[in-house]
């Protein structure tokens, strides 16, 4: 393994660039795959909600290295969950257990811990179950409820995990095909209207956690939201990944390093489509 093979991530904000290898690559079903990639140092700074920079081709295209949540850990290896989506992810889902990949991170910010007793509402669409899974790896006994959200019963695939097996699921897809027929912010506004009060942590496509985060306040729960907008650099340093500040019309917040995880109230839903 090799160490800071880039130095522009060579600053406070990024804590490891390795050029490493892949320990296992399993293909989940549907379009998913999940990756073990040896990485000790990010492994151990890692918390729920963090995620790496992942290069894993030679040459200029895909030119950008392409962000992925930290799914979680085994040993001194990280685990991603990829959804097979466009060029970048073929490529990682078909790599070969030792193959070479270059990772950077943990990188940006994590979920809060729950306090004792506290209730746990986990809302994910679609790849947003990663960060989720690494709150629940990282939280056996919190009370959490997980609300997940997919298209078709394809999308289920990630969720046949012994993790989610102790978990409270609600399940929804949009045709039907699996759990209740819809949106996955019907089950929790069923949910959150027979509870006093919980904490609700959110990931996946932004009108889902705008909808979520319209919820939460509300009900006056609190919300965290992980921002998975296009991302470039993943250091705050090019405006790729900006979503608009509360508070201040013209003002931006960076997902990479002011999020992705971020209090809900500091986004302004107006602007965000
Ligand atoms: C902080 C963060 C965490 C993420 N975590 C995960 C994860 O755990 N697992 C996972 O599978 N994916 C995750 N993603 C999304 C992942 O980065 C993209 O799917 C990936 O970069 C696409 O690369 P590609 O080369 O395969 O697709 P491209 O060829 O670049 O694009 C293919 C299609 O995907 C769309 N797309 C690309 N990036 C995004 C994005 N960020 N949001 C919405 N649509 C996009 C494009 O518009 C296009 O339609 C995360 C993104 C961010 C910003
Ligand atoms: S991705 Fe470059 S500033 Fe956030």
């Amino acid at each position: 393994m090799t160490e800071s093979i880039n130095p522009l991530y060579n600053t406070e904000a990024m804590k490891h660039s390795l050029r490493t290898t892949i320990v296992d690559n399993t293909a989940c079903g549907g379009q998913w795959n999940r990756l073990e990639i040896e990485a000790p140092e990010i492994a151990a700074a890692a918390g729920p909600g963090a995620f790496v920079q992942v290069r894993a081709w030679t040459g200029i295209s895909p030119l950008l290295r392409r962000p992925f949540s930290i799914a979680g850990t085994c040993g001194d290896s990280l685990i991603i969950l990829v959804k097979k989506v466009g060029t970048g992810t073929r490529i990682i889902t078909a790599l070969d257990v030792g193959a070479e990949i270059e990772i950077t991170g943990p990188l940006g910010t994590n979920f809060s811990c729950p306090g004792p007793e506290q209730s746990v509402f986990l809302v994910a669409g679609g790849v947003g179950i990663a960060p989720l899974r690494f709150f629940i790896e990282r939280n056996p006994d919190a009370d959490c409820t997980l609300f997940f959200g997919a298209r078709d019963s394809s999308e289920l695939a990630v969720l046949d995990d012994e993790l989610f097996e102790n978990i409270n699921l609600k399940l929804t897809t949009e045709d039907g095909s699996a759990g209740v027929k819809g949106l996955v912010t019907a089950l929790l506004a069923e949910e959150m209207e027979k509870s006093d009060s919980a904490i609700v942590l959110t990931c996946g496509p932004a009108p889902m956690m705008k909808a979520v985060a319209e919820l939460a306040a509300m009900c006056d729960f609190r919300c965290e939201v992980s921002m998975e907008t296009y991302m470039c650099c993943g250091i705050g340093a090019c405006m790729g990944c900006v979503v608009p500040a509360a508070g201040d019309a013209s003002g931006y917040l960076h997902a990479c390093t002011d999020g992705p995880v971020m209090d809900s109230t500091m986004i302004d839903w107006s602007r965000i489509k």
